[in-house]
């Protein structure tokens, strides 16, 4: 499973084939110019949640490639009177898609649209196959529910927000990451706004203090995750 980062929240990832991104907030990111979003590939798109900085660019790379939209289920609905297609899915619950196994699961946010219309309960998602098993976590707090996930999932990468302000910041993560039983996180939602600038050194540093692996990409680089 390849993992690549497209900046703020987004990804693209690659397993069975298939090309899904994550959450693509690229066009109005100035960190992330050098991406173009109209060279992505696209059979899937997941959305943890409505927020602009997280559907920005979902109708302009939908539209192109046909992509299927899986979210909860208020936001496919949004997507679909615009035409595009979805899977919707409500936390808790999974479906066996044709690149692996997706959990919606439970996120503490808030998930309105732009608009301001309803855009369901923020989640993240669990994506399963035979390559490896990765949680997605979406923006959120540190959670109790995370202890949940190790029950039934043996996680080969978790993807946290670092950025604090709007989610959890670094120390959280950390416990989060003791709380998933996962040593290989991948930190996400920082340094795009002024808010949730990091010091990544530091960041770095605090979680090899606790023994665990902190992944900083640049933006549009790839992490390959394996079982
Ligand atoms: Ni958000
Ligand atoms: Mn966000």
């Amino acid at each position: 499973m390849k993992v690549t980062f497209l900046g703020h929240a987004s990804l693209s990832i690659e397993t069975n084939g298939k090309h899904i991104i994550v959450d693509p907030f690229i066009t109005a990111n100035e960190l992330a110019k050098d991406i173009d979003i109209n060279t992505l590939e696209a059979d899937y798109i997941l959305i943890t949640h409505a927020h602009q900085d997280h559907i920005l660019d979902v109708e302009a790379i939908a539209k192109r490639t046909g992509a299927k939209v899986v979210s909860n289920y208020e936001i496919v609905n949004y997507f679909g009177e615009k035409g595009i297609d979805g899977h919707p899915l409500n936390h808790g619950g999974s479906w066996e898609f044709d690149f692996g196994k997706v959990t919606y699961t439970n996120a503490v946010h808030t998930s309105s649209f732009p608009d301001g219309s309803y855009g369901g309960q923020p989640g993240g998602f669990i994506i399963a196959n035979d390559d490896a098993t990765i949680y997605i976590a979406g923006d959120t707090a540190l959670t109790m529910d995370m202890k949940l996930i190790p029950m039934r999932h043996d996680l080969d990468l978790a993807i946290l927000p670092i950025g604090d302000n709007f989610t959890m910041g670094v120390e959280d993560a950390i416990i989060a990451a003791d709380f998933l039983e996962c040593t290989n996180i991948l930190g996400y939602h920082y340094d795009t706004f002024g808010y949730i600038k990091i010091d990544h050194d530091a960041a770095v540093r605090k979680f090899i203090d606790a023994h665990r692996d902190l992944h900083l990409l640049k933006i549009g680089e790839t992490l390959e995750i394996k079982k």
